[in-house]
Parts: C-alpha cells; sequence; structure tokens
C-alpha cells in the first residue's frame, strides 16, 4: 500500500519556522512566518484578549456544545460590520451572507468549494492570482478543482506595484472572470494599490462584469486603523461588484492557533443571499459540522463590547506602531549607517506585515546559512519579527548578503 504516493516537500513557510526552533545560534531571527512578535521577538497576546478570556471563564453559563453550522451568530453578525462597515447597503439590506470558518485558510477554501459548484463558469473553472501571492492560494483552488491563473502584480525593476499590468489583464481576460483581491497589506510584497487606483480597479471589474474573491487576513495592519483598512472592500460593496470576502482574525486579534475567521459573500438580493446562505450550509456541515467556539466567543466580545473595542483598536495600534518602527529603524540603518548598495525606500512605502526586500534566492540562502536569519528564499520578510534588538543584526547581514 501507498508505494505510488510521492514524497511532498515540507510547506515552505512553516518549515522555516521549524528550522528556526531547532537552531541554537543565539543570535539566531525568524522573519519566516507571518505572525506578530514583541520587542522581546515573544508572541504578544494581545492585553483585550487576555480581558476577554477572563469574561468568558467567569461565565457560569459557558457550556461546550455544538455552535450552529454558520457559528455563533454574535460573532458573525459582528465580523460583517467590521469589514462591511455596519451602514454597508449589503448589511442594511439583508444580503451579507457570513459563516463563521477555520481562520481564513478555511474562508478561503469555503469560499472557493462554493464558487467551483455555484459560480456560473462560462469556460474552464479557473481563478486568477495576484503575482506573486500567498503561496496557499495556489493550492487552495487547485483542491476543487479551480485552476490558478497570475495577474501581472509586482514589478521587480521598480519594487513596486506593476498597476499597467495589472488592469490589463483585468481588461484582456474574459467577461465574468473571477479575481482574487488582497484587501489590505498585501502578502507577501507590502504593496497595495492606492484609492485613486482602487477605483481604476473596480472601473475595469464592473465594466468587465468580473468576479472580485477578496481576501483579508490583515485588517488593521496596513494603516493601524480598521476602518481605513476595508475601504477597498466598502467601496466595492457600494459599486455593486458581485464579490465575497474571506476574513481572518489571526493577526488583528492575535489568535493564530484559534482558527477564527468568516467567509462574507453579498449577492445582489436577500432572496440570493437565503439561497447561497442555505448551500453554504450545507458544504460546512459536511467539511467541518460546526465551527470551534472558543475564538469566536472572544472576538464576538471584543467587537460588540464598546469599551473591549476600543481598547483592541489600541491593541492594533501598537502592532501596527511597532512594525513601522522597525520599518524606519531599517531603512536609516541601510541608508544612513551602512550605505548599502542600491534604493531601499521601499522598505518604508511597502505597507503590513511584508516586506518584500528585493533580495534574491542566493541571497536569502546566505542569510540563513550565515546570519540564521530566517526568510522566503523569494525575499519576503516579515517585519514583525524585527525588534530594537535584533534590527540592527539584520541591517548588517543584510547589508552583507546584498554586497555579496
Ligand atoms: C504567512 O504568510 O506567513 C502567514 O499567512 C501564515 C501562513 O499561514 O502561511
Amino acid at each position: 500500500t501507498w508505494q505510488d504516493v510521492p514524497l511532498a516537500p515540507p510547506d515552505s513557510i512553516f518549515k522555516l519556522t521549524a528550522a528556526y526552533k531547532a537552531d541554537t545560534y543565539p543570535q539566531k531571527v525568524n522573519l519566516g512566518v507571518g505572525a506578530y512578535r514583541d520587542d522581546d521577538s515573544k508572541p504578544w497576546v494581545l492585553p483585550v484578549i487576555k480581558k476577554a478570556t477572563k469574561i468568558l471563564l467567569n461565565d457560569p453559563d459557558l457550556d461546550h456544545e455544538y455552535l450552529p453550522i454558520t457559528g455563533l451568530p454574535e460573532f458573525t453578525a459582528a465580523a460583517a460590520k467590521l469589514i462591511l462597515g455596519s451602514d454597508s447597503p449589503a448589511i442594511v439590506e439583508s444580503r451579507a451572507v457570513s459563516v463563521q470558518t477555520i481562520s481564513g485558510t478555511g474562508a478561503n477554501h469555503l469560499g472557493a468549494l462554493f464558487l467551483s459548484k455555484f459560480y456560473h463558469w462560462d469556460g474552464p473553472k479557473q481563478i486568477y492570482l495576484s503575482d506573486p501571492t500567498w503561496a496557499n492560494h495556489h493550492a487552495i483552488f487547485k483542491n476543487v478543482g479551480i485552476e490558478p491563473l497570475t495577474y501581472p502584480y509586482y514589478d521587480p525593476k521598480t519594487i513596486a506595484l506593476d498597476f499597467s499590468g495589472f488592469v490589463g489583464t483585468l481588461e484582456s481576460a474574459a467577461p465574468r472572470s473571477v479575481f482574487l483581491l488582497h484587501a489590505c497589506a498585501h502578502n507577501p510584497t507590502g504593496v497595495d494599490p492606492t484609492p485613486d487606483q482602487w477605483k481604476q480597479i473596480a472601473d475595469v471589474v464592473i465594466a468587465k462584469n468580473h468576479y472580485v474573491f477578496f481576501d483579508c487576513a490583515y485588517q488593521g495592519f496596513a494603516s493601524g486603523d480598521l476602518n481605513k483598512d476595508a475601504w477597498a472592500v466598502r467601496y466595492f460593496v457600494e459599486k455593486n461588484v458581485p464579490l465575497l470576502v474571506c476574513q481572518s482574525f489571526a493577526k488583528n486579534a492575535g489568535l493564530y492557533g484559534e482558527r477564527v475567521g468568516a467567509l462574507h459573500v453579498v449577492p445582489p438580493t436577500k432572496d440570493a443571499a437565503d439561497r447561497v446562505k442555505s448551500q453554504l450550509s450545507v458544504l460546512q456541515r459536511s467539511e467541518i459540522s460546526n465551527p470551534p467556539s472558543h475564538g469566536a466567543r472572544l472576538v464576538a466580545l471584543i467587537l460588540t463590547g464598546s469599551d473591549l473595542f476600543e481598547e483592541w483598536n489600541r491593541d492594533i495600534k501598537t502592532m501596527a506602531g511597532r512594525i513601522i518602527a522597525m520599518r524606519k529603524e531599517l531603512y536609516r540603518l541601510l541608508t544612513e549607517e551602512f550605505h548599502t548598495p542600491g534604493t531601499w525606500e521601499h522598505i518604508i512605502n511597502q505597507i503590513g506585515m511584508f516586506s518584500y526586500t528585493g533580495i534574491n534566492p542566493d541571497q536569502a540562502k546566505a542569510l540563513i546559512d550565515k546570519a540564521h536569519i530566517y526568510l522566503l528564499s523569494s525575499g519576503r520578510i516579515s517585519m514583525a519579527g524585527l525588534n530594537s534588538k535584533n534590527v540592527r543584526y539584520f541591517a548588517e547581514n543584510l547589508d552583507k548578503a546584498v554586497r555579496g
């Protein structure tokens, strides 16, 4: 048995975490996985999550019964408001369909499965992904029989957005194509369209009747402001672009292992929404039956309690602010202290948790092998892995790697 099963390579992101953990070098640095760390390289349990956990544990009525198939209603309703805005036409007109999922990955999977079964495909089942994108996107769509295609997104020459390439593909794609767009804080490049560019993207999407599959895993991390980071999604909903949104609370609530997320599908009418919800329930039932309760209860508490919500916003600003401070310090070290060859403005222009440094796979490998600094071979670094104690060590070694 199983002689024909080929050996698969380990996951490129989580293999770095394992290698970092196994490394005994004292100055080792993990810039691989996108997970927030504090100034001591430690995971950060958000103070608001500590408070919400206490509230939950003190609730004498708390049980471990099954949640409804589509999740905790207080959670899904509040999560929809967080991303769509409480005055969103989709919410006011009761046509936002929200289902609790196994974090953002589960939302992507459920959304992909739903499209695979129910989208009116005119031709082969295909989705356009940004080049590059989160590697898991490719696997998630392939798993449900949707072929991933790519649209130009990042231009290595300018280390910035290839806007004309992006719009060119939106224009040349067959009408009613499906495009995956990162709602904010693009993973892995840290390069987002400007509001003006988003408007132009929406114009072409509307003209071509494309379907938008938004992935929003970093709301709050782009600007430190939850509303600002939801701007593109809300703009597209206002313009009646047919779309769905995948939402994760892994990063912005620091609930990585709790797997808290939601899928929001926005059909044009309440009647269509009811039908969509019924089918999502059927799919969810066969896959996970009911989503897990603990993390969803925590997020429901912080989204619906006004004091907790304010505190959460402050925690997000703390995380986003520390990352921005690290961008500035890295930029300063490279340009003013080490005079590293090349331009480094992109370090401060990029946003969110990630930075595409622009270094090549050999230089990335040299950082791992010679300096015990773990990063993706694409040159992506998680800025959240830098802190006041290791940023100089990283800059110094990046300088060496660039000089060869
Ligand atoms: C990442 O890109 O590092 C994160 O989204 C974690 C993951 O699941 O890959």
